[in-house]
């Protein structure tokens, strides 16, 4: 009986050891001292439960192509907990991707979530850059029905390297996972990076630079 007790209490002091503090669900929380001035915990406030109803976890309408007549010829449709208010705290979110011929996601990159996509209609060249020093390049040619993986943070991207429109859907592991688009976070920041830092960084002219920072950097979400 002692042998149990003394069991039950390593088991329950590994638990505790092996804690951790909880993902993130937002890009920051910066804590303040009066809660009346509060606006988000990590993630949203709840709901009381006796109140729930199927339109807190039902979303429509991801049968419509989203319209990739922009710049990059792509259009992804994200359903995260802002569109579903029941996903919160779930760890969950879903997006269509519509592409153009040619159309491109273009690399960027989830903070919050790995990503799991299937193309349904098309030919999708897609891939990844794993962590440095390395910073192999993951990559695969992919047609209807195949699944691929972008793993959380990983610098990816997808390209229609057909002539017809592609459809993809993917699951992230987030009921927010973000997205920062590599092009536009670095040269279409607000404010600007100073150039300086820019052209150290990526072995370019200022002139290219300043070109680079004065282009529209779309989105395409
Ligand atoms: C929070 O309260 C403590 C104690 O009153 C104070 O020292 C601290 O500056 C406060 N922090 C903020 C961010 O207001
Ligand atoms: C698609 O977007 C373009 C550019 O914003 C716009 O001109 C066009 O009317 C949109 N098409 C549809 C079907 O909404």
């Amino acid at each position: 009986m002692k042998g149990v007790h003394l069991f039950a209490l390593l088991v329950l002091a590994s638990t505790l050891a092996s804690a951790s503090d909880p993902s993130h669900l937002q890009d920051f929380c910066i804590a303040i001292n009066d809660t009346t001035n509060g606006v988000f915990v990590n993630g949203k406030f709840c709901k009381d439960p006796k109140l729930a109803n199927p339109e807190d976890f039902f979303s429509s309408g991801l049968n419509i192509p989203g319209n990739t007549s922009n710049q990059l010829g792509s259009k992804v449709t994200l359903i995260n907990a802002d569109k579903i208010p029941g996903l919160n705290t779930l760890g969950i979110s879903l997006v269509r991707v519509d592409y153009a011929p040619h159309g491109l996601n273009p690399p960027h990159t989830h903070p919050r979530a790995t990503e799991i996509l299937t193309v349904v209609e098309g030919t999708l060249y897609v891939g990844f850059v794993t962590s440095n020093p390395d910073n192999r390049f993951i990559t695969k040619v992919l047609y209807p029905g195949d699944v691929f993986v972008f793993p959380i943070g990983l610098i990816h991207f997808q390209f229609n390297i057909g002539n017809t429109n592609a459809v993809a859907f993917s699951s992230l592991s987030s009921q927010n996972p973000g997205i920062i688009t590599i092009g536009k976070a670095v040269f279409g920041s607000k404010p600007a990076i100073n150039p300086d830092v820019l052209v150290k960084a990526f072995q370019l002219d200022k002139n290219i630079v300043n070109q680079l920072q004065s282009l529209f950097w779309p989105l395409n979400n």
